[in-house]
């Protein structure tokens, strides 16, 4: 890890002393940190945000090319790692921020399962450290109330639920896979800088996101290409594991409510209420993706569904109970699955350019390692593991 004086790759834009709010945002390259950020940044007009991303391959550093002349006064983005405390002490003497949300992770389970090494390094280390960092700023601030470390985590970390039931702030920890355990282990720091230092810090579990910019690893963009370009749909197991989807911009918005109005040492749970299987939502996209291409007959993209051999650990369903933010931040989800899959889709058959950028020759790969020979990788002989990954 390079310290900061060392770092070369710091962009700085404007930094308005004005500004009501200033936020760092860790991972605002990504997923749900590009959407969030955009978000913000339509919604907040006097707010200012630090985007802190190492750019790895999930992040993407053309994601805000778009947005205004006025959007990118607003924003500053430096390239660097979490891990990366002399950095972050940096960031916090430059920005005196009111509050930091911490999305950057490494984030796929498959990937966990091949070289989990990198998970315990960016979720649990980097965690610790933007940890160790905003607890230095917020005592040196004179412990201002004001002040927030919200940490974003996943549904993943109660582990799997049998048919009935739904996973509520109290379901004890459960996590199968490396990627859920680091996520565990990251929220069990929170939890103890909250118990041990007071550091104002809240947690949110979430369900899985869907929607525009979200890495072609994971199911829906991975199966709304594969659809697009006529390549197979790799169905793991039965396909009936079931997850809670929620619109990405929903879970900015709650974000946002957690930001503004939850209480220090909590955690919030975050989810859809819309618990599909995954052969439904590879049926649902294939139909939608048919209609929309003129597809009929023997070209319908149904006949490209193949299963394939489970994941190791696969959780069966998640599905959350998100009463404790409806009833006390007054947030509830305003997407229908419907409505927002059919926009998630638009705006993958309109963004090819977006797609082509993120498919790397490291996203190819990955895919052909994954997809290329499925049924090996997951053989009797065991998984192929790199811990040094
Ligand atoms: P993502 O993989 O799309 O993005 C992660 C971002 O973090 C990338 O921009 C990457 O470059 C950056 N990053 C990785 N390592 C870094 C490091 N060492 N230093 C700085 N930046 C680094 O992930 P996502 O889907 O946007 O998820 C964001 C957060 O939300 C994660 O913490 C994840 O666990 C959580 N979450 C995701 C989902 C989901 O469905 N995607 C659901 C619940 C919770
Ligand atoms: P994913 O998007 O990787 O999210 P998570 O594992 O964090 O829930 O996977 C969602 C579900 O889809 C999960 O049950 C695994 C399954 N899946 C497939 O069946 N095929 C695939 O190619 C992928 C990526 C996932």
């Amino acid at each position: 890890m390079g310290s900061s004086k060392k770092n070369k790759d710091i962009h700085f834009i404007c930094l308005d002393e004005l500004m009501r709010k200033k936020i760092l945002v860790t991972g605002g390259s990504g997923f749900i940190g590009t959407n969030f950020i955009r978000h913000v940044l339509n919604v907040q007009p006097d707010w200012y945000l630090v985007n802190l991303d190492l750019l790895t391959y999930a992040g993407n550093p053309h994601n805000f090319h778009d947005i205004t002349p006025e959007m990118k006064k607003r924003l500053r983005f430096v390239r660097g790692d979490v891990r990366d405390a002399a950095l972050l002490a940096q960031l916090f003497s430059e920005a005196n921020f009111d509050c930091v949300v911490h999305f950057a992770a490494e984030s796929h389970v498959d990937r966990s399962i091949l070289g989990p090494k990198a998970f315990l390094e960016t979720n649990v280390h980097g965690t610790f450290t933007v940890l160790g960092e905003s607890l230095a700023h917020w005592e040196n601030k004179g412990r201002p109330e004001e002040f927030r470390f919200l940490h974003i985590s996943t549904d993943e970390v109660y582990g799997s639920l049998g048919p009935q039931g739904y996973f509520t702030e109290e379901t004890p920890y459960n996590p199968s896979s490396p990627y859920s355990a680091s996520k565990a282990a990251s929220d069990h720091f929170v939890k103890a800088y909250f118990h041990t230092y007071n550091l104002p810090a809240i947690i949110t579990n979430c369900s899985n996101n869907y929607g525009p910019f979200q890495f072609p690893e994971k199911l829906i963009p991975l199966m709304i290409l594969n659809i697009i370009e006529r390549d197979r749909l790799p169905v793991y197991g039965d396909g009936k594991n079931i997850r809670d989807w929620l619109y990405v911009i929903d879970h900015c918005e709650a974000v946002l409510k957690v930001i503004e109005r939850g209480t220090p040492g909590n955690t919030y749970n975050i989810g859809g209420n819309s618990e599909r299987e995954n052969i439904d939502i590879v049926h649902l996209l294939c139909d939608h993706i048919d209609k929309r291409l003129g597809r009929s007959g023997k070209e319908t993209s149904r006949q490209l569904i193949q299963f394939v051999s489970d994941r190791p650990g696969h959780d069966r369903r998640y599905a959350i109970d998100s009463t404790k933010i409806q009833r006390e931040l007054g947030w509830s989800p305003r997407f229908r699955f419907e409505e927002a899959i059919e926009i998630t889709i638009d705006w993958y058959l309109e963004n090819m350019d977006w797609v082509n950028s993120v498919r790397s020759g490291e996203c190819r790969k990955w895919i052909e390692e994954n997809y290329g020979d499925r049924g090996k990788k997951y053989s009797s002989i065991g998984i192929k593991r790199n811990n040094s990954m």
